[in-house]
Protein backbone atom coordinates (compact mmCIF):
# COMPACT_ATOMS: atom_id res chain seq x y z
CA UNK A 1 0.00 0.00 0.00
CA UNK A 2 1.36 3.47 -0.93
CA UNK A 3 -0.24 6.89 0.48
CA UNK A 4 -0.93 9.96 -1.09
CA UNK A 5 -1.54 13.25 0.82
CA UNK A 6 -3.50 15.76 -1.02
CA UNK A 7 -4.08 19.14 0.72
CA UNK A 8 -7.33 21.32 0.30
CA UNK A 9 -6.23 24.51 2.36
CA UNK A 10 -10.19 25.51 2.32
CA UNK A 11 -10.75 27.81 5.49
CA UNK A 12 -13.91 29.81 4.04
CA UNK A 13 -16.30 27.13 5.24
CA UNK A 14 -15.08 27.88 9.21
CA UNK A 15 -15.97 30.41 11.36
CA UNK A 16 -12.51 31.75 12.34
CA UNK A 17 -9.62 31.46 9.80
CA UNK A 18 -6.71 29.63 10.23
CA UNK A 19 -7.35 26.24 9.06
CA UNK A 20 -6.05 26.92 5.66
CA UNK A 21 -2.78 26.41 7.43
CA UNK A 22 -2.51 22.84 8.07
CA UNK A 23 -1.42 20.97 5.13
CA UNK A 24 1.72 23.26 6.03
CA UNK A 25 1.69 22.80 10.00
CA UNK A 26 1.38 19.06 9.47
CA UNK A 27 4.20 18.54 7.28
CA UNK A 28 6.59 21.00 9.15
CA UNK A 29 5.71 18.71 11.84
CA UNK A 30 6.74 15.87 10.24
CA UNK A 31 3.89 13.75 8.58
CA UNK A 32 5.30 12.98 5.69
CA UNK A 33 8.38 12.11 7.16
CA UNK A 34 7.18 10.00 9.75
CA UNK A 35 4.86 7.68 7.48
CA UNK A 36 8.26 7.06 4.62
CA UNK A 37 10.43 6.56 8.21
CA UNK A 38 7.60 3.52 9.01
CA UNK A 39 8.87 2.32 5.42
CA UNK A 40 5.89 3.38 3.27
CA UNK A 41 5.99 5.05 -0.20
CA UNK A 42 4.09 8.46 0.12
CA UNK A 43 3.50 10.86 -2.27
CA UNK A 44 2.67 14.64 -0.89
CA UNK A 45 1.16 15.51 -4.23
CA UNK A 46 0.47 18.96 -3.15
CA UNK A 47 -2.30 21.48 -3.01
CA UNK A 48 -6.02 21.26 -4.77
CA UNK A 49 -6.78 24.67 -6.30
CA UNK A 50 -10.43 26.03 -6.93
CA UNK A 51 -11.92 26.36 -9.96
CA UNK A 52 -13.41 30.49 -11.20
CA UNK A 53 -15.94 31.82 -8.34
CA UNK A 54 -19.14 32.82 -9.95
CA UNK A 55 -22.01 35.13 -7.97
CA UNK A 56 -24.87 33.12 -6.26
CA UNK A 57 -27.55 33.96 -4.24
CA UNK A 58 -29.61 32.37 -2.11
CA UNK A 59 -33.05 32.74 0.21
CA UNK A 60 -31.06 31.80 3.47
CA UNK A 61 -29.05 34.85 3.93
CA UNK A 62 -27.07 33.56 7.00
CA UNK A 63 -25.03 31.30 4.12
CA UNK A 64 -21.28 32.69 4.36
CA UNK A 65 -18.99 32.57 1.40
CA UNK A 66 -20.86 30.77 -0.81
CA UNK A 67 -19.66 31.01 -4.23
CA UNK A 68 -16.36 30.25 -2.54
CA UNK A 69 -16.98 27.10 -1.38
CA UNK A 70 -18.81 25.85 -4.32
CA UNK A 71 -16.43 26.95 -6.74
CA UNK A 72 -14.16 24.87 -4.59
CA UNK A 73 -16.25 21.33 -3.92
CA UNK A 74 -15.95 20.38 -8.18
CA UNK A 75 -11.86 20.83 -7.69
CA UNK A 76 -11.95 18.74 -4.30
CA UNK A 77 -14.39 15.97 -6.17
CA UNK A 78 -12.21 15.27 -9.30
CA UNK A 79 -8.99 15.13 -7.44
CA UNK A 80 -10.58 12.90 -4.72
CA UNK A 81 -11.79 11.25 -7.69
CA UNK A 82 -8.54 11.02 -9.48
CA UNK A 83 -6.61 9.90 -6.04
CA UNK A 84 -7.52 6.34 -7.23
CA UNK A 85 -9.07 5.18 -3.46
CA UNK A 86 -9.91 1.34 -3.23
CA UNK A 87 -6.77 0.50 -5.76
CA UNK A 88 -3.14 0.11 -3.82
CA UNK A 89 -3.34 3.81 -3.24
CA UNK A 90 -4.63 5.54 0.12
CA UNK A 91 -5.58 9.09 -0.17
CA UNK A 92 -4.88 11.40 2.71
CA UNK A 93 -6.76 14.22 2.58
CA UNK A 94 -5.92 17.16 4.75
CA UNK A 95 -8.11 20.24 5.27
CA UNK A 96 -8.82 22.67 5.37
CA UNK A 97 -12.22 22.70 7.19
CA UNK A 98 -14.84 20.10 6.75
CA UNK A 99 -16.31 21.33 3.26
CA UNK A 100 -14.01 19.58 1.68
CA UNK A 101 -15.49 16.76 2.55
CA UNK A 102 -18.24 17.69 0.13
CA UNK A 103 -15.66 17.03 -2.26
CA UNK A 104 -13.98 13.96 -1.12
CA UNK A 105 -17.24 12.12 -0.70
CA UNK A 106 -18.05 12.62 -4.06
CA UNK A 107 -15.06 11.37 -5.43
CA UNK A 108 -14.66 8.15 -3.49
CA UNK A 109 -18.00 7.59 -3.94
CA UNK A 110 -17.56 7.55 -7.86
CA UNK A 111 -14.45 5.37 -7.47
CA UNK A 112 -16.16 2.94 -5.37
CA UNK A 113 -19.15 3.10 -7.70
CA UNK A 114 -16.55 2.21 -10.45
CA UNK A 115 -15.01 -0.87 -8.61
CA UNK A 116 -18.53 -2.50 -7.95
CA UNK A 117 -18.15 -2.00 -4.30
CA UNK A 118 -20.44 -0.49 -1.54
CA UNK A 119 -19.11 2.87 0.22
CA UNK A 120 -18.83 3.26 3.66
CA UNK A 121 -18.25 6.34 5.72
CA UNK A 122 -17.07 6.64 9.44
CA UNK A 123 -17.33 10.00 10.53
CA UNK A 124 -15.87 11.13 13.37
CA UNK A 125 -17.21 14.37 15.11
CA UNK A 126 -18.48 16.10 17.36
CA UNK A 127 -20.66 17.09 14.85
CA UNK A 128 -22.82 15.47 12.33
CA UNK A 129 -22.40 18.18 10.11
CA UNK A 130 -25.90 17.41 8.27
CA UNK A 131 -26.98 20.29 7.78
CA UNK A 132 -28.84 21.94 4.60
CA UNK A 133 -28.18 25.05 2.97
CA UNK A 134 -32.00 25.86 3.88
CA UNK A 135 -31.31 24.85 7.65
CA UNK A 136 -28.48 26.19 8.51
CA UNK A 137 -28.48 28.71 10.93
CA UNK A 138 -24.64 29.88 11.68
CA UNK A 139 -24.15 29.69 7.79
CA UNK A 140 -21.14 28.01 8.11
CA UNK A 141 -20.92 25.39 5.00
CA UNK A 142 -18.37 23.31 7.21
CA UNK A 143 -21.74 22.34 8.59
CA UNK A 144 -23.25 20.70 5.51
CA UNK A 145 -20.95 18.21 4.14
CA UNK A 146 -22.29 14.56 4.82
CA UNK A 147 -25.83 15.73 4.31
CA UNK A 148 -24.64 16.85 0.88
CA UNK A 149 -22.63 13.87 -0.37
CA UNK A 150 -25.91 11.79 1.26
CA UNK A 151 -28.19 14.02 -1.22
CA UNK A 152 -30.11 15.75 0.90
CA UNK A 153 -32.18 18.14 -1.03
CA UNK A 154 -31.73 21.68 -1.43
CA UNK A 155 -27.97 21.90 -2.66
CA UNK A 156 -29.00 22.00 -6.47
CA UNK A 157 -28.20 24.80 -8.58
CA UNK A 158 -25.47 25.54 -5.70
CA UNK A 159 -23.37 22.90 -5.41
CA UNK A 160 -22.52 20.19 -8.21
CA UNK A 161 -24.95 17.42 -8.88
CA UNK A 162 -23.87 14.49 -7.38
CA UNK A 163 -23.10 11.55 -9.68
CA UNK A 164 -22.90 9.10 -7.18
CA UNK A 165 -24.08 9.64 -3.68
CA UNK A 166 -22.94 8.13 -0.64
CA UNK A 167 -25.89 5.72 0.39
CA UNK A 168 -26.93 7.25 4.19
CA UNK A 169 -27.69 3.89 6.08
CA UNK A 170 -23.96 2.93 5.53
CA UNK A 171 -22.46 5.96 7.54
CA UNK A 172 -21.50 5.23 11.31
CA UNK A 173 -20.84 8.91 13.03
CA UNK A 174 -18.99 8.81 16.11
CA UNK A 175 -18.25 11.42 19.02
CA UNK A 176 -21.42 13.67 18.41
CA UNK A 177 -22.38 16.18 21.06
CA UNK A 178 -23.11 18.95 18.91
CA UNK A 179 -26.01 18.24 17.17
CA UNK A 180 -29.00 21.09 16.19
CA UNK A 181 -32.38 20.03 16.13
CA UNK A 182 -32.83 20.43 12.30
CA UNK A 183 -30.00 17.54 12.56
CA UNK A 184 -31.37 15.52 14.21
CA UNK A 185 -34.31 15.33 12.96
CA UNK A 186 -32.51 14.71 9.71
CA UNK A 187 -29.92 11.82 10.74
CA UNK A 188 -33.30 9.67 11.68
CA UNK A 189 -34.66 10.12 8.76
CA UNK A 190 -32.15 9.34 6.51
CA UNK A 191 -30.89 6.58 8.63
CA UNK A 192 -27.47 7.45 9.47
CA UNK A 193 -26.13 5.15 12.26
CA UNK A 194 -25.04 7.61 15.24
CA UNK A 195 -23.54 6.94 18.27
CA UNK A 196 -23.20 9.96 20.66
CA UNK A 197 -20.30 10.35 23.24
CA UNK A 198 -23.30 8.84 25.50
CA UNK A 199 -23.36 5.62 23.85
CA UNK A 200 -20.07 5.49 24.04
CA UNK A 201 -20.15 5.72 27.43
CA UNK A 202 -22.03 2.99 27.87
CA UNK A 203 -21.26 0.51 25.26
CA UNK A 204 -17.49 1.33 24.70
CA UNK A 205 -15.97 2.78 21.42
CA UNK A 206 -14.25 -0.64 20.60
CA UNK A 207 -17.45 -2.79 20.56
CA UNK A 208 -19.57 0.15 18.50
CA UNK A 209 -16.97 0.18 16.01
CA UNK A 210 -16.11 -3.62 15.63
CA UNK A 211 -20.07 -3.70 14.80
CA UNK A 212 -19.60 -1.35 11.92
CA UNK A 213 -16.24 -2.61 10.74
CA UNK A 214 -17.58 -6.23 10.81
CA UNK A 215 -20.36 -5.21 8.94
CA UNK A 216 -18.31 -3.01 5.95
CA UNK A 217 -16.14 -6.58 5.78
CA UNK A 218 -18.59 -9.09 5.08
CA UNK A 219 -20.02 -6.29 1.88
CA UNK A 220 -16.58 -6.41 1.05
CA UNK A 221 -16.79 -2.24 1.30
CA UNK A 222 -14.23 0.40 0.96
CA UNK A 223 -14.30 2.80 3.79
CA UNK A 224 -13.64 6.61 3.84
CA UNK A 225 -12.99 7.61 7.06
CA UNK A 226 -13.70 11.54 7.98
CA UNK A 227 -11.55 12.61 10.85
CA UNK A 228 -12.66 16.17 12.08
CA UNK A 229 -9.96 16.99 15.06
CA UNK A 230 -12.78 18.25 17.59
CA UNK A 231 -13.86 14.83 17.85
CA UNK A 232 -11.35 14.81 20.18
CA UNK A 233 -10.92 16.11 23.89
CA UNK A 234 -10.42 19.63 23.67
CA UNK A 235 -7.75 19.52 26.57
CA UNK A 236 -5.49 17.14 23.99
CA UNK A 237 -6.31 18.91 20.68
CA UNK A 238 -7.45 22.32 21.37
CA UNK A 239 -6.44 23.29 17.76
CA UNK A 240 -9.94 23.06 16.34
CA UNK A 241 -12.26 26.03 15.88
CA UNK A 242 -15.06 24.61 16.86
CA UNK A 243 -14.26 22.70 20.29
CA UNK A 244 -17.10 20.93 22.19
CA UNK A 245 -16.21 19.49 25.74
CA UNK A 246 -16.64 15.72 26.86
CA UNK A 247 -14.47 14.50 23.58
CA UNK A 248 -12.90 11.36 23.09
CA UNK A 249 -9.72 10.36 25.01
CA UNK A 250 -6.42 9.49 23.67
CA UNK A 251 -6.24 5.94 24.67
CA UNK A 252 -10.33 5.82 22.63
CA UNK A 253 -8.54 7.43 19.69
CA UNK A 254 -5.44 5.10 19.39
CA UNK A 255 -7.61 2.12 19.62
CA UNK A 256 -9.86 3.49 16.98
CA UNK A 257 -7.00 3.66 14.98
CA UNK A 258 -5.66 0.40 15.76
CA UNK A 259 -8.99 -0.94 15.09
CA UNK A 260 -8.73 0.92 11.66
CA UNK A 261 -5.62 -0.33 10.92
CA UNK A 262 -6.61 -4.12 11.47
CA UNK A 263 -9.60 -4.11 10.03
CA UNK A 264 -7.70 -3.22 6.25
CA UNK A 265 -10.77 -1.54 5.24
CA UNK A 266 -9.92 2.07 5.12
CA UNK A 267 -9.25 3.16 1.10
CA UNK A 268 -9.09 7.00 1.87
CA UNK A 269 -8.65 9.54 4.81
CA UNK A 270 -9.95 13.01 5.73
CA UNK A 271 -7.99 14.95 8.28
CA UNK A 272 -10.14 18.09 8.99
CA UNK A 273 -10.35 21.22 11.06
CA UNK A 274 -7.01 21.43 12.07
CA UNK A 275 -6.04 25.16 13.23
CA UNK A 276 -2.60 25.92 13.84
CA UNK A 277 -3.26 29.35 14.74
CA UNK A 278 -4.73 27.34 17.87
CA UNK A 279 -1.99 25.27 18.55
CA UNK A 280 0.19 27.60 20.48
CA UNK A 281 2.01 24.18 22.28
CA UNK A 282 2.60 22.06 18.75
CA UNK A 283 0.40 19.18 20.90
CA UNK A 284 -2.32 18.62 18.40
CA UNK A 285 0.13 18.32 15.24
CA UNK A 286 2.13 16.03 17.02
CA UNK A 287 -1.11 13.75 18.48
CA UNK A 288 -2.60 13.91 14.63
CA UNK A 289 0.85 12.63 13.16
CA UNK A 290 0.44 9.60 15.86
CA UNK A 291 -2.93 9.31 15.31
CA UNK A 292 -2.12 9.09 11.25
CA UNK A 293 0.92 6.89 12.04
CA UNK A 294 -1.17 4.22 14.07
CA UNK A 295 -3.96 3.84 11.38
CA UNK A 296 -0.92 2.99 8.97
CA UNK A 297 0.31 0.55 11.27
CA UNK A 298 2.37 2.15 13.57
CA UNK A 299 2.66 -0.07 17.07
CA UNK A 300 5.49 -0.36 19.52
CA UNK A 301 5.62 2.19 22.53
CA UNK A 302 9.30 3.23 21.22
CA UNK A 303 8.24 4.46 18.13
CA UNK A 304 5.22 6.53 20.16
CA UNK A 305 7.53 8.32 22.09
CA UNK A 306 10.02 9.12 19.13
CA UNK A 307 7.22 11.42 17.96
CA UNK A 308 6.82 13.80 21.07
CA UNK A 309 10.39 14.18 20.54
CA UNK A 310 10.04 17.24 17.51
CA UNK A 311 12.61 19.56 18.39
CA UNK A 312 15.60 16.77 17.82
CA UNK A 313 13.60 15.89 14.56
CA UNK A 314 13.42 19.67 12.76
CA UNK A 315 17.37 20.14 13.57
N1 LIG B 1 -23.75 22.72 13.74
C1 LIG B 1 -22.92 23.90 13.83
C2 LIG B 1 -23.08 24.79 12.61
O1 LIG B 1 -23.74 24.37 11.70
C3 LIG B 1 -21.47 23.53 14.00
C4 LIG B 1 -20.83 22.88 12.81
C5 LIG B 1 -19.39 22.56 13.07
N2 LIG B 1 -18.82 21.87 11.97
C6 LIG B 1 -17.51 21.61 11.83
N3 LIG B 1 -17.13 20.97 10.74
N4 LIG B 1 -16.64 22.03 12.72
O2 LIG B 1 -22.53 25.87 12.57
MN1 LIG C 1 -17.00 18.42 11.17
MN1 LIG D 1 -16.81 19.10 14.30
MN1 LIG E 1 -19.81 26.91 12.50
Amino acid sequence: MHYTILAAPIQDGAGRGGCHLAPAALRAAGLAATLKKLGHEVEDVGVIEPGPTAAVAHANHALKALPQIAAWIPAVTEAAYRAGAGREVLPIFLGGDHVISAGTLPGVARSAAERGRPLFVLWLDAHPDFHTLDTTESGHLHGVPLAYACGLPGFTGYFPRLDVKVEPTRVCAMGLRSVDPAERHALAKAGVLAYDMQAIAEHGVVPLLETFLARVAAENGMLHVSFDVDFLDPTIAPAAGTTVPGGVSKSEAYAIMDLLHESGSVTSFDLVEFNPLLDESGRTATLLIDLVARLIGRRSKTENFEAFDHDSQIE
